[in-house]
């Protein structure tokens, strides 16, 4: 086991466990601390160096989570091999003037990261070996254009059984991921109107795709119950990007009226609507909201979903529902296109919902996320109280809170500080200028119960003490 002999001075102004992070990382970066050695332990150095095991835990956690250093069953925490020639061409960066002043980030309440600690990783390897055993010679070419037929039948059964969608899998397209899915969709389009309403504020990665192609936006403001359908009635735009069962960013589910509406204004226009269905897997109170496709008779609705919530975001897999209207022109113009994601992840993800996994997982981690759910807003009012308001909870794996008498630049800024990280809206809105002041945003998905329930006392901490 190595020895470590930092000199920490509790005068400096720099808090003792970013000194001693310092001192590690820099330690590993130079190649004082080789690759493979083992760390002390949290308590053996604690003891050693006189300070807190909290201190030693907090600098190890940060070494973690930057992949200078893993955590191996029974032989500790151990250091991880650097890539040389990437750091060494550039002049080491003088601590002095960069690190100190910028805080580690403890916990990061990224929207999007998912709970990796509960993915079925040795599950999933069995599958890919199981994909690559059973038919290699046809997994190693480009694969079927549309996906992997096995794959679109499971998931035409699971769309029928989880989200009331009725298609057969002759309408499925695997995509790899959503802004490939759109594109594909704006390509059968052929509306020489091309504007899109979409709710504001609005899921920015969607918008910047709807731009890249030429297309107008029409923003169209929210509703305490979702999308504003009278406004959408003043619109001139030719198709409708929507969220309904949970409105990104801000979480509210539209009503069974508001979707009547919404079909009626689709059947009246002679309009398509884009429903985004993202995360509804993830709903904590009462039953899932069923999808909007499901009420869909006139084929009008063009559905899209995605494993990255309900799987893995690095199986870079989503998937279209084509309305079968849609079908001949997809086969017209995409003939010549081939499938985009991989057909081994393909089969594999097959075998992993034909073995039945998938909706066993979904039920896991719904449960997962819904403990964390409530351990973050547990937390929130435990220590905040009224000060905040906590916005689209019951569903999802984000949050969003409002805060009085602070704007969202500080609250990022004094939160980044205490080496918590939230994150503004602004990218939202279709004016980044006109968001909802006083508001961040929290994805919980990637942090450990007890990570949101330090993070949110260090966030009290910055915010009010
Ligand atoms: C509204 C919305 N749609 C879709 C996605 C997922 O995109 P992808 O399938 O590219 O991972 C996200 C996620 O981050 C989202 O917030």
């Amino acid at each position: 086991m190595l020895e470590l002999n930092p000199l920490l001075n509790k005068q400096n102004g720099v808090s003792i466990y970013v000194q001693l992070y310092q001192y590690i990382k820099k330690g590993i970066e130079e190649g004082d601390i080789p690759q493979g050695s083992r760390l002390p332990s949290i308590r053996y150095l604690s003891a050693q160096l006189k300070i807190s095991k909290n201190t030693v835990d907090n600098a190890y956690q940060q070494l973690m989570a930057e992949g200078y250093l893993e955590s191996r069953p029974r032989i500790g925490l151990t250091v991880l091999p650097l890539e040389q020639l990437l750091l060494s061409p550039f002049p080491r960066e003088n601590p002095k003037e960069s690190v100190e002043n910028e805080t580690p980030v403890r916990y990061d309440f990224k929207y999007g990261d998912i709970d990796i600690e509960s993915f079925p990783l040795q599950l999933w390897k069995r599958c890919l070996n199981k994909a690559l055993l059973d038919e290699p010679e046809q997994l190693l070419q480009y694969g079927p254009r549309q996906g992997d037929v096995g794959l679109r039948t499971e998931l035409a059964n699971y769309l029928f059984q989880a989200r009331g969608v009725r298609c057969s899998m002759e309408q499925i397209v695997i995509c790899s991921g959503t802004q490939h899915a759109l594109s594909l969709i704006l390509q059968l389009l052929h509306s020489d109107n091309r504007s899109v309403a979409m709710e504001n504020p609005g899921y920015g990665g969607s918008r910047s795709v709807f731009r890249n192609h030429g297309w107008s936006i029409d923003p169209i403001s929210l509703e305490h119950d979702g999308m504003d359908i009278e406004r959408l009635r003043e619109s001139t735009a030719s198709v409708a990007y929507i969220t309904p069962s949970h409105q990104f960013p801000y979480g509210m589910v539209l009503p069974i009226q508001k979707r009547l509406s919404l079909l009626e204004w689709a059947n009246h226009t002679e309009s398509f609507i884009i429903e985004d269905d993202y995360d509804s897997e993830f709903r904590y109170q009462g039953r899932p909201i069923p999808s909007l496709k499901a009420l869909d008779t006139k084929g009008n609705v063009i559905y899209l979903g995605t494993y990255s919530k309900a799987f893995l975001p690095a199986a870079r897999m989503s998937y279209i529902v084509l309305p079968k209207r849609l079908l001949e022109v997809y086969h017209h113009k995409c003939r010549d296109y081939s499938q985009s994601v991989s057909p081994i992840i393909q089969k594999a993800l097959y075998v992993f919902m034909n073995e039945g996994h998938f909706t066993g997982h979904i039920r896991r981690m719904r449960k997962v996320y819904q403990k964390k759910h409530h351990t973050l807003i547990q937390a929130l009012n435990k220590y905040m109280g009224n000060r905040v308001e906590i916005i689209g909870q019951k569903a999802g794996i984000h949050l969003l809170v409002k805060v009085t008498n602070m704007s969202t630049e500080e609250l990022v800024k004094n939160a980044g500080a205490a080496g918590v990280k939230v994150y503004g809206t602004s990218s939202y809105w279709m004016d980044g200028k006109e968001t909802e002041p006083s508001l961040v945003m929290l994805g919980f998905g990637g942090l450990s119960e007890e990570a949101i329930e330090r993070g949110v006392a260090e966030l009290y901490k910055a915010w009010f003490a």
